[in-house]
């Protein structure tokens, strides 16, 4: 079989990106993006598309209706495809057994019924949503019970790697393509024809294949690897804090051993998105299920350490306010995750927000990507308040980040946006109230020059002043 004709079910950060280079790439295929949210699919059919990503507009505008298709026809997208990706979401389960941990299948397992309704002829399915490993065998269960006589699946997967915020340049230029298929002649053949696709413009050396279940667990262990460097170099920033180390110096000198290596040492406020947190709590769920308590206990040390991080930066920020911000003025720079993304699916922010909320601060918040109603969505959501009304009373939304900054105590960063190096703080300051103090919770600012213009300027770890030396009432209420 040559694969002429792709559906990808799920029209999300994933689907959509990994859909459009594919179409890009390949101009001999035609791919049909299909969703079952009506609004998701009029936004990738609209000049707004749905998610922000440097450059992918650019594909997208080039490809659309070309040779590539965003619809809400299901039916259509699958009975046509040679090769299907299930592309959609698998979030932490929040009930039943595994709640809080456990990877809630039920949107894989209902793509996997859908495509034994409608497949007539044979097809590739591809799980690209992260699993749990040895997730293929139950699509691989659910496909033959339920498929029409004469029609043969094999199931490949083929997890995405693509980060938020540089997800056309992660597809054009992965580090690695990873295929894990069934180690048998049918299975050989469908790991090939996958290899046929992203041979189109990657080169045969990147591309890995595998069995299915190393495929499935990789995709859990790369994330990781990557939070627990995070936690790592966060667990780093406290010692620097108390101690007058610099944590930029110290990563600067741990990641020049080539065995370390420089990346993913910058520390935060913690990290977020929906990957990370969500992907270690199902491998710390996986250890358990399989009688592994310490392994379970390992990994789920590097999450503590990420929560624990961004109560750290928030108590902070109390101390250094003099043990109270009820009724102060704080301006929020940053809401997303991270820089060039809209999305703040487990956003430090979210959390610093909240704590700061629940102790009466006012928050002026400016993000350049993130749209109010998701601010609010965010802050009003019942995991973080009971109290929705007092909350919306409490924030406000800004489009000017000066207008933002206007009357507050304090600015805190939370997403390193490049336009933060870019303002003209001085103004900033003098129209703040005094002491005027600005909390960098990405370490990226320049502190020199902040604490020139007469900021009391805190950060991740490092410590410019000594005055939080002592505190008049313990701030241990505030839980991690
Ligand atoms: P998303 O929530 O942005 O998109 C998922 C889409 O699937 C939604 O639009 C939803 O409407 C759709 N959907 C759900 N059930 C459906 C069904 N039965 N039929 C049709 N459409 C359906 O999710 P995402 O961020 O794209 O993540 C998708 C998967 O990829 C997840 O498993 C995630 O862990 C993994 N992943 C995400 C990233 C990332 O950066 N976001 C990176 C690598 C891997
Ligand atoms: C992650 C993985 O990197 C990607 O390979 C996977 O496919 C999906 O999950 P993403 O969540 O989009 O991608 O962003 P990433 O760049 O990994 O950052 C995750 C979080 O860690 C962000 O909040 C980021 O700000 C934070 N981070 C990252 C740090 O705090 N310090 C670092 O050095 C790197």
């Amino acid at each position: 079989m040559v694969i002429k004709k792709i559906c990808c079910i799920g029209a999300g950060y994933v689907g959509g990106p990994t859909c459009s280079i594919i179409a890009w790439k390949c101009p001999d295929i035609s791919v049909h993006v299909v969703d079952i949210s009506e609004t998701r699919i009029k936004q990738w059919n609209s000049p707004n598309l749905p998610i922000y990503e440097p450059q992918l507009d650019e594909v997208v505008k080039e490809c659309r209706g070309r040779n590539l298709f965003f619809s809400q026809d299901i039916e259509t997208g699958i009975n046509e495809a040679d090769l299907i990706f299930i592309s959609v979401n698998t979030p932490t389960k929040t009930f039943g057994i595994g709640k809080g941990r456990a990877a809630d299948l039920k949107y894989v397992e209902s793509c996997a019924r859908k495509i034994a309704q409608i497949a007539s002829h044979d097809k590739i399915v591809v799980e690209k949503s992260t699993v749990p490993v040895r997730a293929a065998e139950s699509i691989i269960h659910i496909l033959s019970a339920n498929k029409k006589p004469g029609v043969n699946f094999q199931v490949l997967s083929n997890p995405e790697f693509l980060a938020e915020g540089t997800a056309v340049e992660n597809l054009l230029n992965p580090d690695r393509v990873l295929i894990g298929g069934e180690q048998t002649e049918e299975g050989r053949l469908a790991v090939e024809e996958l290899v046929s696709v992203y041979s189109h413009w990657i080169t045969k050396d990147k591309i890995i294949t595998m069995n299915t279940w190393s495929s499935e667990l990789s995709k859990l262990a790369s994330n990781a690897f990557l939070a627990q460097r995070v936690s790592s170099i966060n667990a780093m920033s406290a010692l620097c804090e108390a101690t007058g180390a610099d944590v930029s110096e110290v990563a600067m000198a741990v990641g020049q051993d080539s065995r370390i290596g420089s990346k993913f040492l910058q520390a935060s406020v913690g990290f977020g998105g929906s990957c990370f947190q969500k992907d270690l709590l199902n491998l710390v769920y996986i250890a358990e299920c399989l009688n592994l308590p310490e392994v379970a206990n390992y990994w789920q040390q590097v999450t503590d350490m990420n929560v624990h991080q961004r109560t750290r930066f928030t108590k902070r920020i109390l101390e250094c306010l003099f043990n109270t911000v009820t009724d102060k003025v704080l301006t929020i720079f940053g809401f997303a995750f991270k820089k060039n993304t809209g999305d703040t699916r487990e956003s430090p922010a979210i959390y610093v927000c909240s704590h700061l909320l629940e102790e009466g601060a006012h928050l002026q918040i400016y993000d350049p990507k993130v749209v109010p109603d998701q601010i609010i969505r965010d802050l009003t959501n019942v995991n973080v308040s009971n109290d929705p009304d007092r909350i919306r009373n409490l924030i406000s939304i800004h489009s000017d980040p000066y207008e933002a900054v206007k009357g507050s105590h304090a600015i805190v960063v939370l997403t390193e946006w490049d336009e933060f190096l870019m303002y003209e703080y001085k103004d900033m300051y003098a129209s703040m109230k005094k002491p005027a103090f600005i909390f960098d919770g990405r370490k990226f600012l320049d502190h020199d020059s902040l604490i020139k213009i007469g900021f009391q300027t805190e950060t991740i770890g490092k410590r410019y002043a000594r005055n939080a030396g002592f505190s008049f009432f313990s701030l241990d209420t505030l839980k991690d």
